[in-house]
């Protein structure tokens, strides 16, 4: 080869490759969130023989009858299908408004689809990732490929989905209008299903309704088809705008694509407020960008610990699925492992009683471990944390301020040990102290400006006499955890709070599974079965009005759960409780019993579940899956 040539060669290549880098960083950047959409998939091996189907479904006064094929000529109807066409209803969680279903399916293939977006600004982008992950959802139906070599009934399946008002705020308020209509038309040959909405929230709802009313019927045409309900009209507003979800990733560490799961799990039932309860005195798993310390002394190894683009990134997953993530950090108890290095940084002690022994003296469980409030550098790193914790969340309305289980006992032995000055004859005001620094430190922290909303678990602090003295309640909501007939709930209320009701004895998801520990009481068992999630209404049961209520938010508490069994722990209970929030159905309060319809759309909603790639535990056993009100 020639000089000239192998130069010429030479600068072919380098703008070859100059191109390529272009075109890879456009692609990349064109769509920097689709990485994070999960796809599921379900299909079954083809290659495995398997025996003829054996079941019909028959709808007989609105309920569907499996019966044995008999016969080769019989029209037989899969249970999808019968469910769907039969006169129930099988979204969940129940619009609250008026809803019409047609009694016809179309069948149509994915490839049909067409999104259009009526929408300004960022809403406009936002549908854009609503629309992949709605078509995900569609995806994650179907069984069989080869479906898409058989004929439709439609032509195009149009959805149009237009965010009305122009707000430009694109993050979930309380106030948010989460309200949505829908209907589904059958006109010329195509589908057309048009959802309308205030908010991107709401549009994102109606898309998520919409693609319940889609299903797999395997026995359409040689192997299955997509259909989808030929006419429809859904009216639906929430009852409340927070219905929220809690787990804790400190006693245990749960892998982002096990949290990922969690969030859809939530879009799928329409719950909004993801909680994630990040440290605890065992471990401080989320490498804050301002102090680092508290994960590199604090988690269990440096493979469980959350980065902040993971944290970000897990934040923007979430809230293209209607979902606010709030980040806690308990203090100033709930807190030892990971905040041991203050001495070494010339800060003082930042904790006290840490892993202190015999436990039950200092703590609930252990290990123990407290801030210490007499150190003023403790409040200089609060107010570090949330920063980096408004700043990862992007949440500026709600605020976790923590406040769970202070042990009065611990200070004051830390006290008597280091000879300090305590002034306080009673260590409630120096927690109550406490808070009120932490909370100047938030508003610092925010740029001055007051989060109006601040969550505190409900402790002695917040009830009388010092509820009134330390917590304002124009600020503070209290997440009341007590068993639900406790006089906190109404108490708070009389006084004047906000309640985020969370009661013990129906909505902690991680109770009822033995002890862990020798030693202490097993507060926590039984079990909460689906029903009793479900049945829970505290504003009902206690006679208190519904407006004191900011919602409800079901928790989950890790000291025996990791990400192997998390999904069975939370689902289907955590979409029992979403109904509950969403439609906050009545109930008779004397029988308590619930209807068949209720039954039968969980169980369904929980194989929605199974097919967009959780793994939910059973709710009974399949045959009566298989036999819609033969098991009540
Ligand atoms: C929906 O998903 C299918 C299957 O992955 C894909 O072929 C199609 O392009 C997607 N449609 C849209 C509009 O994104
Ligand atoms: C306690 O009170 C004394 C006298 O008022 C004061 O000098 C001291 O700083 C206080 N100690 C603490 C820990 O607040």
């Amino acid at each position: 080869m020639k000089q000239g040539e192998l130069r010429r060669a030479l600068i072919v290549v380098t703008g070859l490759c100059f191109f390529l880098f272009v075109y890879l960083y456009w692609q990349q950047s064109s769509r920097p969130l689709h990485a994070l959409i999960l796809t599921y998939r379900h299909v079954y091996s083809s290659t495995r023989e398997s025996l003829p189907p054996q079941w019909t479904w028959q709808c007989v006064n609105q309920r569907c009858e499996r019966h044995q094929i008999t016969g080769g000529n019989v029209k037989i109807t899969s249970q999808s299908t019968c469910g769907m066409l039969c006169g129930t209803m099988q979204l969940w969680p129940l619009p609250t408004g008026p809803v019409t279903l047609g009694s016809k399916a179309l069948v149509f293939h994915q490839s049909q689809l067409q999104f259009e977006a009526v929408a300004s600004g960022e809403a406009k982008e936002m549908l854009e990732e609503a629309f992949v992950a709605f078509n995900d959802s569609i995806l994650s139906l179907v069984r069989d490929d080869n479906y898409l070599n058989e004929k439709t009934d439609i032509l195009r399946f149009v959805v149009r989905v237009s965010v009305t008002r122009n707000d430009p705020t694109t993050r979930l308020k309380l106030n948010t209008d989460e309200g949505y209509t829908l209907t589904v038309k059958f006109k010329n040959g195509d589908v057309l299903a048009e959802v309308g909405a205030r908010s991107y929230f709401g549009a994102r709802h109606g898309l998520e309704t919409l693609s319940q009313l889609i299903w797999w019927d395997e026995y359409e045409g040689s192997v299955g088809s997509l259909k989808v309900l030929k006419g429809a009209t859904v009216q639906d507003a929430p009852a409340f705008p927070y219905r929220g979800l809690m787990v804790d990733t400190a006693r245990n560490f749960m892998s982002i694509e096990s949290l990922k799961r969690v969030l859809v799990g939530m879009s799928a039932s329409k719950l909004n407020v993801f909680h994630w309860h990040l440290s605890d005195s065992q471990s401080f798993p989320m490498l804050l960008p301002s102090v680092p310390q508290l994960a590199k002394t604090g988690s269990y190894s440096p493979q469980e610990v959350y980065t902040p683009d993971e944290v970000k990134a897990l934040v923007e997953f979430a809230r293209y699925r209607g979902i606010r993530t709030i980040l806690e950090v308990d203090v100033p108890a709930h807190a030892g492992n990971g905040w041991t290095w203050g001495p070494q940084e010339g800060l003082g002690e930042l904790a006290v009683c840490v892993n202190e022994r015999p436990w039950s003296l200092y703590c609930g469980e252990p290990p123990c471990g407290q801030l210490n409030p007499e150190n003023p550098n403790v409040y200089d790193v609060l107010e570090k944390v949330y920063r980096d914790l408004l700043d990862l969340s992007g949440e500026r309305e709600i605020f976790h301020l923590g406040g769970d289980e202070v042990n009065l006992e611990c200070w004051a032995q830390h006290f008597q040990k280091s000879n300090a000055n305590n002034n306080h004859s009673d260590l409630h005001d120096l927690w109550g102290e406490f808070t009120g620094k932490a909370l100047a430190r938030l508003q610092k922290a925010n740029g001055g400006f007051k989060i109006p909303n601040v969550i505190i678990w409900s402790s002695k602090l917040s009830k009388r006499p010092y509820v009134t003295k330390y917590l304002d309640k124009n600020q503070i909501t209290v997440q009341s955890w007590g068993a639900s007939q406790w006089t906190d709930t109404p108490e708070l209320v009389a006084d004047g709070y906000k309640v985020l009701a969370s009661h013990v004895d129906a909505w902690y998801l991680d109770c009822g599974f033995g002890r862990w520990r020798e030693t202490g009481e097993a507060a926590c068992d039984p079990y909460r079965p689906w029903q009793t999630v479900y049945n829970h209404q505290p504003w009902h049961q206690l006679r208190l009005s519904k407006k004191s209520f900011l919602g409800g938010e079901v928790c989950l508490w890790t000291e025996q759960v990791n990400e192997w069994n998390l999904d069975s722990r939370l689902w289907p209970r955590a979409a029992a409780f979403a109904e509950r929030m969403w439609t906050d159905p009545s109930q008779d309060t004397t029988t308590y019993s619930i209807h068949e319809d209720v039954y039968t759309r969980l169980s369904v909603h929980r194989e929605r579940l199974i097919s967009r790639g959780l793994k939910p535990e059973a709710m009974w056993p399949t045959w009566c899956s298989q036999n819609p009100g033969m098991c009540l």
